[in-house]
């Protein structure tokens, strides 16, 4: 493929053209069925991948730490205390040191700002590992799994179930850019931003996705062939749990969900998961469910976005 995405960062899903997302698409499962195979080759070795975290993690940081091992690299995990991002010193010193020494820079945030200003003052590709506003790494991985499971992506009917947050703002990007139709079902006051929703509407008229908003679960899931949800308060979010547990009841993908959906849906979750809120646990166990496939793809649509940052490819 001619797309070079060397030296790029990844903060966005809509930094990525179609034709650069299906490059990492194909890369990602060329990567899976070669570790499948014993033979992913140290692609990445002598390189030094900088994870910094303002926020908890297993999958994001578990993925990036042993697709760098895998991959014949190394990643240091710095922690919330550790380094103290914009308390202890700027984000923008931060970005000018860590890109003279590491040649990947990885971080979960709480602003999406902060990504945005590493990215300024960095030498080297920065990749958002989630931001209160998007998280794009979690979209490659959702795709790579739609596609194993359903052969495709365009055509395809993909409804989000709950808050329009930042799982739910890159899926729509994703989405748009993939032909895939997308309906977000919100409960009202909790719909993703009109912003976000605008822009993916356009992308969606270059690649014939559709891509909207309801306020009723059912109605948004009749016919899906994709079910999909993340949990009702977000990092960050925890002091207006209750309530939200109040504004989201009824928001949850469970048996009486799926029997709407097409025949042969998938089920996916980004985890951590809350069962009983946004999905029961048994519909999580069903054989519809993908939640724990979507996870592993994490490492393999991560390797594929770093060796091809890296020009490693
Ligand atoms: N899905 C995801 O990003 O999981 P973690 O918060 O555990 O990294
Ligand atoms: N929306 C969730 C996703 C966790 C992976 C959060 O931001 O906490």
């Amino acid at each position: 493929m001619s797309v070079d995405l060397t030296g790029r960062h990844f903060l966005s899903m809509k930094d990525l053209s179609a034709e650069e997302l299906r490059q990492i698409l194909q890369t990602a499962h060329d990567l899976k069925l070669r570790r499948y195979r014993g033979d992913l080759p140290p692609l990445l070795s002598r390189k030094t991948l900088a994870m910094i975290f303002q926020k908890p993690s297993l999958r994001t940081r578990v993925s990036f730490e042993s697709g760098m091992t895998m991959l014949g690299g190394h990643a240091i995990y710095l922690s919330p205390g550790d380094i103290k991002i914009g308390e202890r010193e700027r984000t923008e010193d931060i970005a000018r040191v860590l890109s003279r020494m590491a040649d990947l820079i990885m971080a979960r945030v709480f602003g999406h700002d902060i990504v945005e200003e590493l990215a300024r003052h960095s030498r080297v590709p920065v990749i958002n590992g989630l931001s209160d506003h998007e998280h794009p790494c979690q979209i490659l991985a959702d795709l790579q799994t739609i596609e194993e499971k359903k052969g495709r992506l365009a055509g395809l009917r993909t409804t989000y179930v709950g808050d329009g947050n930042n799982v739910c703002h890159s899926l729509m990007y994703g989405a748009a850019l993939c032909g895939m139709h997308f309906t977000a079902a919100c409960p009202k006051g909790y719909e993703p931003k009109s912003h976000v929703l605008s822009e993916a509407q356009a992308l969606g008229r270059g690649s014939g996705a559709t891509i909207d908003v309801v306020n009723d679960p059912a109605q948004g899931a009749r016919g899906a062939d994709v079910l999909y949800t993340d949990v009702w308060a977000s990092m960050g979010q925890e002091a207006e749990a209750a309530q939200r547990r109040e504004a989201f009841r009824g928001f949850q993908i469970n048996a009486g969900l799926l029997a709407g959906a097409a025949p042969g849906a998938i089920i996916l979750h980004c985890l951590p998961a809350h069962y009983g809120e946004e999905i029961d646990y048994d519909t999580a166990r069903t054989p519809n469910s993908a939640i724990f496939d979507q996870a592993e793809n994490r490492l393999h649509a991560q390797n594929a976005l770093m060796v091809l940052l890296a020009g490693r490819a």
